[in-house]
């Protein structure tokens, strides 16, 4: 591969950790490796094969939905898929408008920039983006007071693939401006399993698919959970001298790691807690955010969505509300506001 792969991972590294970093030899690079998103891989496919019949760059692109389901992955894809080089920052690293503008007017025709965390950009920033996006050209101001002047540089097509975990928290302009925008769904333990099977492979690990299974099942609908959660296991393994990945090793791994079989991590369990004590009455977003010290944004886009998806949170007019399923859950009996069994 070309220049395009040092740069990735030369960039990915740049603000990586351990975990990050066995992220990038898992990570799949072609279509053929990335399981699921089936309707977000065929309408990309489209769209690349006819951007490429017609010899032109991809139109912007963004990605968004919860952390670790693969927009960073699809991101990488799309540029091996499209044969281009991909240039990969975060909205925290563009500080000033002149570090986009740098950015910017060093891509090539039909490059493809990949902004993360994109909802994180600075409004001076976010306006320069706007213009490069829609007409491939930045205004730049040289100097200051009487004597500035405005340099207008036109820039190559290049491709803007954005990814967000809040998509709420992005503005109307820059939403708009993104010809496609695909929002990611969490994996089936089916798809899971396969991803567990196949990075397996890549570590040079056979692993028994009662044990993918039973990752996948504990990985929150989530391939960078079921990779963490696969790396302990083999931890478990190799200490205890197995070859292969069985079903009971796993099991007793993941039992030991404090993994709920329901894929629940703690932040959830803290979640539903409230609701069940909330005795079937609803809560408001903001009473819930408070109650858990974190920002309305992150409960509601990071939070909320798997326990909705499974059925576990209800979001009403009033607020959200436990469901039966999440008294179950917490093998608790379901009771009314009134204190009366359900
Ligand atoms: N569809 C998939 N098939 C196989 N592996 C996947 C898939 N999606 C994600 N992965 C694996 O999960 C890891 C996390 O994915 P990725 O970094 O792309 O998530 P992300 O959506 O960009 O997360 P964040 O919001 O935190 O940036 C990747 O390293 C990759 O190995
Ligand atoms: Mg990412």
């Amino acid at each position: 591969m070309s220049d395009f792969m040092d740069d990735r991972l030369v960039e990915i590294e740049a603000f990586s950790m351990e975990e990050e970093r066995s992220e990038v030899t898992l990570r799949p690079d072609a279509w053929s490796e990335y399981i699921g998103q089936e309707q977000i891989k065929k309408n990309l496919g489209v769209f690349i094969e006819a951007s490429k019949k017609r010899d032109e760059a991809l139109d912007h692109v963004l990605f968004y939905g919860p952390p670790g389901l693969g927009k960073t992955t699809l991101a990488l894809i799309i540029a091996n898929e499209m044969n281009t080089n991909i240039k990969v920052t975060a909205a925290p690293m563009i500080e000033k408008s002149g570090d986009l503008a740098a950015i910017l007017t060093n891509l090539e025709e039909g490059d493809i920039l990949f902004i993360d965390e994109i909802h994180r950009l600075s409004p001076a920033v976010e306006e320069i983006l706007y213009s490069s996006m829609e007409d491939y050209r930045i205004d730049i101001i040289i100097g200051s007071g009487p004597a500035a002047q405005t340099v207008k540089i036109d820039l190559p097509r290049f491709t803007l693939i954005g990814a967000t975990t809040r998509a709420g928290m992005l503005s109307n302009p820059l939403r708009d401006r993104f010809g496609m925008s695909f929002r990611m769904q969490f994996y089936t333990t089916e798809e899971l399993a396969k991803i567990v099977i196949q990075a397996s492979n890549k570590l040079e690990r056979e692993i028994i698919r009662e044990a993918s299974l039973e990752i996948a099942k504990r990985s929150r609908g989530t391939p960078r959970i079921a990779l963490r959660l696969l790396r302990r296991v083999r931890d478990f393994a190799e200490v205890a001298n197995e070859e292969d990945i069985n079903h009971s090793r796993t099991k007793y791994a993941l039992d030991e790691l404090g993994i709920n079989s329901f894929g629940f991590d703690e932040m959830d369990l803290r979640l539903l807690n409230l609701l069940v004590a909330a005795k079937g009455r609803a809560m408001g977003l903001s009473s819930i955010a408070a109650s858990l010290s974190e920002d309305e944004g992150t409960v509601e886009d990071v939070l909320e969505p798997y326990l909705i998806a499974n059925g576990y949170l209800e979001r009403t007019a009033k607020g959200r509300r436990a469901t039966r399923a999440t008294y179950d859950v917490l093998n608790m009996e379901y009771v009314n506001s009134d204190g009366t069994l359900f």
